[in-house]
């Protein structure tokens, strides 16, 4: 049942072209293909496989001439054609039902809208096809649809011809010249308002630039418009790479699995990274939403114009657009705080599924369903190898490379394997041992240790790279062998904190291990190791807190000064935490409350970069650190933490809250965004005294706040208290927002996230509330998807969490298999707790995989947990 990367075969016949006819209506919209084919001769046969899911079949006829049934085989998963000439055109007409397609896969409608989700193997549900990446087509669609309700039809590519029919419906005519594989299509149906703007290109074409909605949400779509606008002109300016039609469409739709879609000429997004305003969108979401159009745009180039010859290379165009988002987000931004903030997401997310079941290459070996594979492996350490290249190579040498890779590859489908030829051949550079980074599973570990000789004045630092071993035997995870590992390096004076700029830079540890000796050196430095986080693995160094509270004070490199702030937390935090359980009882380390303070008074960090430093490691990524994650006593020793962090600095806290509070108006420019970061970082402490004076300062900011941003912080601090300011700004903002669904999604989160020991109690009452939906990803995901984030709340020890998320796999998993299978992934880390909750997680694991019928997706990710 599995697919396996290799039992990759060229597909049998090639598609020249392709007519789409759409009758679109609720219950039964009729799609008739007309396919023409041609024989591969690279692959000679005369059958031809082509997939199709959930389809009546009406009828199928090959050059006009329909078929009767002994000249093609239907299956459940498609149809096989026989006997069939060197070239021909097969037409089918298929019907679907858009209303009932709750998978959000392949045409479906919402709100009342119809539109199309196809990647990764959505197409087939719509007609039958040579559903798979590496067979590139042109496609002309015909549209019909009720004027009334389907005002706006769209597809891909340019619209050529529109006209009126007679019985109330009208059709459109939609031509994409360029060949693309059926995943990036696209079609989109019914009410809808549009935002325009334009963009001329470097070399002079004008680009209409549409954005689609909701007619109420016409006033939420400037930011997403500028966000293009940028995004455009950073791709020319960086990578020399222009917009090739004359249109580019951009919908939001309410009801999406995932954030967007990159269909050519017509992105789909989610609705949450396309509306905003002060009022209903955070710094955080105009944040996402300007990154998120960014990497979709990319994708014309980095996916589209070159796409993947099989789902095995989805990193291809994943891992290097994710990368070119996270480059533009730096330029946009601030380089430091976006780095910081992608190191934490990958260490959170992707860190603890390579150390789990689901641990995988980012190049997959095989897959069950292949939208199990759309992960943080893929994307989040994917970019990661690609800025490996760059940080080898630098911009110029990464340039070359991309240059090479587009005059090499455009208008086709090819592997990762393609992509660092292409880089090795532009710069000369041999990159064969980089394939070891495709390959294997798991997180590297890099273990540093120092010397030093005064006689000879030299300072070494030797470094050796290993696997842990993980169980469960998945492809990737034996047999791993060293990686090419770029590691930026800095030593600073002990004395005077200053950098020994000859020494900076990368070294190459490209075997098992290496001393890298400096010398010249008067006394024996401080050595500042995987400066930028240059590579992706897990840095173990033997490090004193005098050392790292040096490094938190004196680093030039700011990811590797707030990591060592970092470092020095999780230390103290897994003490104390450690300690609780011998019964000791919990103390604030001195140099911590020191360190913490020095970085408080501070005044030469961004107000971000302050904010970031003092936050304290999330409860999630201290559990790695632990052998066996104790949820309680982490969170106990962290809440303490704060607390006592809050009350030594109670005045400075205070005083630093009042001057950030004073900026008046809301704006929404870099520094005011970075200073309302660092207000609400700093409110938060203040927000965990039990002080009258503190409560009504978060319910004053709550109450009084004239965006976003400050409320949604203040809403999700009052939401922890046990004071009846809680519930009244909860009826508030329930009240204030309730015809607004992305911001009753944040009313939801903010409740699921609760370290209240009731909040079990309070999801479970959510989850009947009125505006709860199972068919709304959104929706499940700010309710239920959060409360699986809750650490010391989900892993409640009686295991009712457990319960409770299992109890909504069971409830999703047949209308939307993609959705329960996320959802199921929180069970993973099940191993790394101790055995009563082991228990209780596999038994509910156990629960989902005897539900008879259980979809595929679900069964993929739940027999890898129980296997592991
Ligand atoms: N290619 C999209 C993106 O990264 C993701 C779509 C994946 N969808 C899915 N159902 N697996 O921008
Ligand atoms: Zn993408």
């Amino acid at each position: 049942q599995p697919v396996l990367r290799s039992d990759y075969r060229p597909p049998t016949y090639w598609i020249e072209n392709v007519e789409l006819e759409f009758d679109l209506d609720p219950r039964e919209t009729l799609v008739t293909a007309r396919i023409a084919v041609r024989r591969n001769s690279q692959q000679p046969s005369d059958t031809l496989d082509l997939a199709g899911e959930n389809l009546k079949l009406q009828s199928v006829a090959i050059d006009g001439k329909r078929l009767d049934g002994d000249q093609y085989q239907l299956r459940d998963d498609g149809m096989t054609l026989l006997n069939l000439p060197e070239s021909c055109q097969i037409e089918t007409k298929v019907l679907v039902s858009p209303l009932t397609n709750k998978s959000l896969s392949g045409l479906y409608q919402t709100s009342g809208n119809y539109c199309t989700q196809c990647e990764a193997v959505g197409f087939r549900r719509i007609t039958y096809f040579l559903d798979r990446p590496d067979v590139m087509t042109t496609y002309r669609v015909t549209i019909r649809g009720d004027k009334k309700t389907c005002p706006v039809m769209l597809s891909n590519g340019n619209r050529i011809a529109a006209k009126d029919l007679d019985d109330g419906r009208h059709e459109v005519v939609w031509e994409d010249p360029f060949p693309k594989p059926s995943y990036l299509f696209a079609l989109v149906a019914g009410n809808l308002k549009c935002h325009r703007g334009t963009f001329t290109t470097r070399s002079g074409r004008d680009v209409a630039l549409e954005i689609w909605v909701e007619p109420q949400n016409i006033d939420k779509c400037e930011h997403a418009l500028v966000s293009l606008q940028k995004s455009m002109k950073w791709d020319e300016d960086v990578f020399g790479l222009e917009y090739d039609l004359d249109i580019y469409m951009i919908v939001a739709v309410n009801d999406f699995n995932m954030g967007a879609m990159e269909n050519k000429g017509l992105n789909v997004f989610n609705s949450k990274y396309v509306l905003a305003l002060p009022d209903t969108a955070t710094d955080e979401d105009y944040m996402l939403i300007e990154a998120v159009i960014a990497h979709e745009y990319f994708h014309n180039w980095t996916g589209n114009r070159v796409t993947c010859r099989d789902w095995f290379q989805l990193t291809l165009k994943e891992g290097l657009t994710v990368f070119r988002d996270q480059q533009f987000t730096a330029d946009q931004t601030s380089a430091a705080v976006k780095r910081i903030d992608d190191v934490s997401g990958l260490r959170a997310g992707q860190f603890v599924e390579d150390s789990g079941p689901m641990a995988h290459p980012i190049r997959p070996e095989s897959y069950i369903s292949m939208d199990n594979f759309y992960t943080a492996t893929v994307y989040r350490k994917g970019a990661e190898i690609i800025r490996m290249y760059h940080t080898i190579l630098g911009a110029e040498g990464f340039r070359r490379g991309m240059d090479l890779y587009f005059q090499r590859h455009d208008n086709s489908a090819v592997t990762c394997d393609d992509f660092r030829a292409a880089m090795a051949d532009a710069n000369n550079i041999n990159f064969d041992r980089f394939d070891r980074w495709y390959s294997q599973a798991g997180t590297p570990e890099l273990t540093v240790t120092e010397s030093w000789d005064a006689a000879k004045s030299e300072y070494a630092l030797t470094m050796t790279q290993s696997y842990p071993t993980l169980p469960g035997g998945n492809p990737g995870t034996e047999d791993r062998n060293p990686v090419p590992l770029p590691v930026r390096v800095g030593l600073l004076d002990a004395e005077s904190g200053e950098e020994i700029e000859q020494h900076s830079g990368v070294v190459m540890l490209d075997t098992e291990t290496e001393t890298f000796t400096f010398s010249g050196l008067s006394a024996k430095p401080i050595a500042s190791v995987l400066r930028g986080f240059s590579a992706p693995v897990r840095l173990r160094m033997q490090r004193d807190n005098e050392e790292l509270a040096f490094l938190m004070a004196n680093d030039n490199d700011p990811f590797n000064r707030w990591d060592a702030g970092q470092t020095l937390a999780t230390k103290l935090l897994i003490d104390a935490a450690n300690g609780l359980a011998d019964g000791r009882a919990l103390e604030l380390s001195e140099q911590f409350r020191d360190a913490f303070g020095r970085v408080l008074s501070d005044n030469s960090f961004d107000e971000a970069f302050k904010a970031l430093a003092l936050t304290l490691p999330r409860e999630s990524v201290l559990g790695q650190e632990m052998d066996v994650i104790d949820p309680d006593s982490l969170h106990t020793a962290r809440q303490f933490y704060r607390r006592r962090l809050a009350e030594c600095f109670q005045s400075e806290l205070t005083s630093l809250y009042n001057e950030l509070a004073a900026d008046g108006a809301y704006k929404n420019d870099q520094k005011s965004i970075n200073r309302r970061r660092l207000k609400n970082v700093v409110l938060a402490y203040l927000s965990v005294l039990d002080v009258p004076a503190c409560i009504s300062r978060v319910s004053n900011q709550f109450h009084q706040a004239d965006n976003m941003t400050d409320k949604q912080a203040a809403l999700s601090l009052l939401a922890n208290l046990d004071v009846p300011e809680r519930d009244a700004a909860l009826a508030a903002f329930y009240d204030q927002y309730k015809t607004d669904p992305l911001v009753i999604d944040k009313w939801y989160a903010v409740q699921a996230l609760s370290s209240r020991p009731d909040t079990i109690e309070h999801v479970k009452q959510l989850t009947s509330h009125p505006d709860f939906s199972v068919d709304n990803p959104n929706r499940v995901r700010s309710l239920i998807g959060a409360f699986t984030q809750n650490q010391v709340r989900f892993h409640q020890a009686d295991g009712a969490g457990y319960k409770l998320l299992a109890d909504y796999v069971l409830e999703i998993e047949s209308a939307n298999p993609q959705l329960a299978a996320r959802l199921v992934a929180a069970f993973n880390s099940y191993r790394r707790f101790d055995e009563s909750r082991q228990t209780q997680m596999q038994d509910e694991l156990k629960r989902i995989a005897e539900h008879p019928g259980l979809c595929k997706d679900v069964h993929e990710i739940v027999q890898r947990a129980l296997h592991f």
